[in-house]
């Protein structure tokens, strides 16, 4: 029974302020939850309440006064309801009057204090009946776009380590690769270039996306894992569109939406890529659809274009737009509404990524999330930075614990 639900301003990777909740029950247990932050986020997204200098004091109200009112008393297992709750109190569309951060990290605080009381590993709690398994990661190591300060068009490069038995043999060898790519930018560009984006990345001061592409290539050779390795990229691509135009600005030239069908392509062609994330702007349902029906290889998947909102996704679905889905809790605000997306993607075949954001706590909940979800997929930046790292190393003790199966069977 929860007895206080409270919240504190922390710092998130950035050193921006972000809100933690602590959820307490009658018998003493006691767990918290955080909220992270985008940079490049979608326009649907969930909102988050700050003040004018940034900091979270209005989403704390929201915790301390409101939803410690309404859920003191609640069964903390009865997460649906208290979700619902939560939903109901806020009463937007957009969570903007108590805040998505305030709801997210409550939700989450709910989830792991629950499980703690059940005496249950929080992947084990949020699976349910669910059989386990663990994520492939994706490995954001090389940064452009709005998390970076090159030329680069698109926001990350992504290694994909699908050929390997277990997810420790795949992390391993990828930060091998990560090492190799950091000797590369050294030798090319200097070691200034090494500095680290805000999710560990590189970022080297490239112009064009092959040229990103080809380091890529060349890092895994070197490491020794040629053909081992697959791509990924998150164009993030409503950064780079000019709507006033209805073009694409990237490599230099302008580009229309089916000059870039022929642009992604001809990249696929060249290079394995099997993952490629908002390749158009966040309304255009009918390229990413067009685009997917062209590279049946690779996973087209929606971040920005979703949202973690069952109601877009349903849009993606009746227009085939992709084969994949980013998972953000944040984008949505409850754990109830997450599990609704992720369920109505599997339901569907497609392919789910657990992800995080660019602005992120210590807190490895998405770790747990992904296992206990059965995701395909985990995304959690580079194998550098301690709120990275947490999540990592959050599925190598699960992975080292108990017996589950490292899922790059069913990928492709
Ligand atoms: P964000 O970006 O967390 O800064 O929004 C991550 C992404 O676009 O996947
Ligand atoms: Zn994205």
């Amino acid at each position: 029974i929860i007895k206080k639900i409270k919240g504190i301003e922390i710092l998130d990777s950035r050193g921006n302020r972000t809100i933690r909740v602590f959820v307490e029950t009658e018998g003493g247990i006691k767990s918290f939850g955080d909220a992270p932050a985008g940079a490049s986020k979608g326009s649907r997204e969930a909102i988050e309440l700050r003040d004018s200098k940034g900091g979270v004091k209005p989403a704390i109200d929201s915790v301390n006064y409101f939803i410690n009112d309404a859920l003191r008393g609640f069964d903390v297992r009865r997460q649906e309801d208290i979700d619902r709750t939560l939903i109901q109190l806020d009463g937007t569309d957009n969570k903007s009057k108590l805040g998505a951060n305030a709801i997210i990290a409550t939700s989450i605080a709910v989830a792991k204090t629950a499980a703690k009381a059940l005496g249950l590993e929080i992947f084990q709690y949020i699976g349910g009946g669910r059989k386990h398994r663990i994520p492939v990661p994706l490995l954001n190591i090389l940064n452009g776009g709005l998390h970076a300060g090159n030329n680069l068009k698109i926001q990350e490069f992504i290694i994909i380590p699908l050929k390997f038995n277990k997810f420790s043999e795949a992390l391993f060898a990828s930060t091998e690769v990560y090492k190799q790519l950091k000797n590369l930018v050294t030798e090319k560009f200097g070691k200034i270039y090494t500095a680290l984006g805000d999710e560990g990345g590189v970022s080297p001061p490239l112009n064009k996306t092959e040229e990103a592409l080809e380091l890529l290539s060349d890092a895994v050779k070197k490491a020794g894992y040629e053909g081992e390795f697959f791509f990924g990229m998150d164009a993030a691509s409503s950064d780079f569109y000019n709507e006033k135009e209805g073009v694409y600005e990237i490599d230099g030239t302008k580009k229309s939406a089916e000059e870039m069908i022929d642009y992604y392509s001809e990249l696929a062609g060249k290079y394995p890529i099997l993952y490629l994330e908002d390749p158009f702007n966040e309304n255009d349902f009918e390229h990413f659809a067009e685009l997917q029906s062209k590279l049946k290889n690779t996973i087209i998947t929606g971040d920005d274009l979703y949202t973690t909102n069952v109601k877009y996704l349903k849009k993606g679905i009746e227009n085939k737009s992709t084969r994949g889905v980013i998972v953000k809790p944040n984008q949505i605000g409850t754990l109830t509404e997450t599990y609704e997306f992720f369920d109505t993607a599997r339901e569907n075949s497609i392919k789910t990524v657990i992800s995080h954001r660019s602005g992120e706590t210590e807190d490895n909940f998405i770790a747990d999330l992904a296992v206990g979800l059965n995701s395909d997929f985990i995304k959690t930046g580079a194998p550098a930075r301690g709120e990275r790292t947490a999540k990592y190393n959050r599925i190598l003790e699960i992975e080292n614990e108990y017996e589950i199966e490292y899922g790059n069977k069913n990928i492709i």
